[in-house]
């Protein structure tokens, strides 16, 4: 029996033709089964990750179906901002006039090594928060009217809190915990972004962010310390294992059911919503987070207030 992302998510009669979905982090896992199943959907998707034979894969699988869609690849290395630039180049270039009608943040995983980006920023919030960050603000204007934003986040974002002062630092580095901080990153951007795009940009663009679910059988773990990684290699074969394709489900879900068409600034699991924690909910942490973001990458702040906004009364 099909137990495709677009079966589970109940969008498998949707039709993409036409429409330009860009997935990264697709050379593997839920990426990968998300990119496959907008693909089957007849969209052209631009498949992402560093990986060159893996990406060249997925195209082939994409190309090969009997279903109208197609596919490219772009490698680009999230720990530089000059290759995250150079893939929102060739990702509006795919997207021509028409616009870029999907843009799924997926890449990430969890990183053991205590280390910095060439920014100086600690490597796990650098790929998994501030690549999808800069690249969403690259490809602003590229959007198509009524496109979606879909952030791929984790419950892990539960129980933390970001200091945004010590991204800079790997002392006393804990990979789990700068793993949880760049997950409740992933979830306050997207709801910034959806709130900043209702209020400042009128062209129906919603933006939303999910939890996968616990997926073993996905690349993720491979990060994790040797035992621990093979006994989630294990678990991932077992038959009650969640599958990246049912990981993928709420990523498709969200890029392509007309009932969430217009949701907007929310965290998502198993096709549902959900609440997520209170830090991840509170608007000054998520305004912070995305005013330091944009210094952190030396860039404009996108979709700042209008100049009007920003004027203090005189008296
Ligand atoms: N698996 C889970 O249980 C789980 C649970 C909650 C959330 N998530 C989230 O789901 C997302 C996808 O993870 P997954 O489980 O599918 O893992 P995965 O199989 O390891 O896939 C990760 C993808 O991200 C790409 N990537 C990683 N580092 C990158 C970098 N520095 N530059 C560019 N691309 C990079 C990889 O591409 P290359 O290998 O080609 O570079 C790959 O395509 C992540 O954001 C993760 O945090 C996963």
């Amino acid at each position: 029996m099909r137990n495709y992302p677009e079966d589970i998510a109940g969008v498998d009669d949707e039709r993409l033709v036409g429409e330009t979905a860009l997935v990264t982090g697709s050379t593997s896992g839920i990426g990968r089964e998300a990119a496959l199943s907008l693909g089957r959907l007849g969209a052209h998707v631009i498949v992402h990750g560093r990986d060159e034979e893996a990406g060249a894969e997925v195209v082939e699988e994409i190309d090969a179906g009997v279903k109208e869609g197609t596919a490219e690849f772009v490698a680009a290395d999230f720990a530089d901002p000059a290759e995250v630039r150079a893939l929102a180049d060739a990702t509006r270039r795919a997207a021509g006039d028409d616009g870029l009608d999907l843009l799924l943040n997926n890449a990430g995983g969890y990183f053991r090594e205590a280390r910095r980006t060439d920014l100086g920023v600690e490597y796990t919030f650098h790929v998994n928060h501030l690549a999808p960050y800069q690249l969403t603000a690259e490809l602003l204007d590229d959007l198509a009217d009524d496109a979606r934003v879909v952030t791929t986040a984790s419950e892990a974002h539960r129980g933390d809190q970001i200091d945004l002062d010590a991204v800079d630092s790997v002392d006393g580095f804990s990979s789990w915990r700068a793993y949880q901080r760049s997950k409740l990153a992933n979830v306050q951007f997207a709801a910034e972004l959806g709130r900043r795009l209702r209020e400042r940009d009128d062209r129906g663009i919603t933006s939303n962010s999910f939890h996968p679910g616990a997926i073993p059988g996905s690349g993720f773990f491979r990060h994790l310390p040797g035992p621990l990684s093979g006994a989630a290699s294990a678990l991932g074969r077992l038959p009650f294992a969640t599958t990246p394709a049912e990981g993928a489900a709420t990523a498709v879900y969200l890029a392509v059911a007309d009932e969430v068409a217009d949701a907007t600034g929310r965290y998502f699991a198993d096709c549902r919503e959900r609440k997520p924690s209170t830090e991840a909910q509170d608007p000054r942490a998520q305004r912070r987070l995305w005013e330091e973001s944009a210094d952190l990458l030396g860039m404009d702040e996108p979709l700042s207030a209008p100049v009007a906004d920003e004027v203090e009364p005189t008296d």
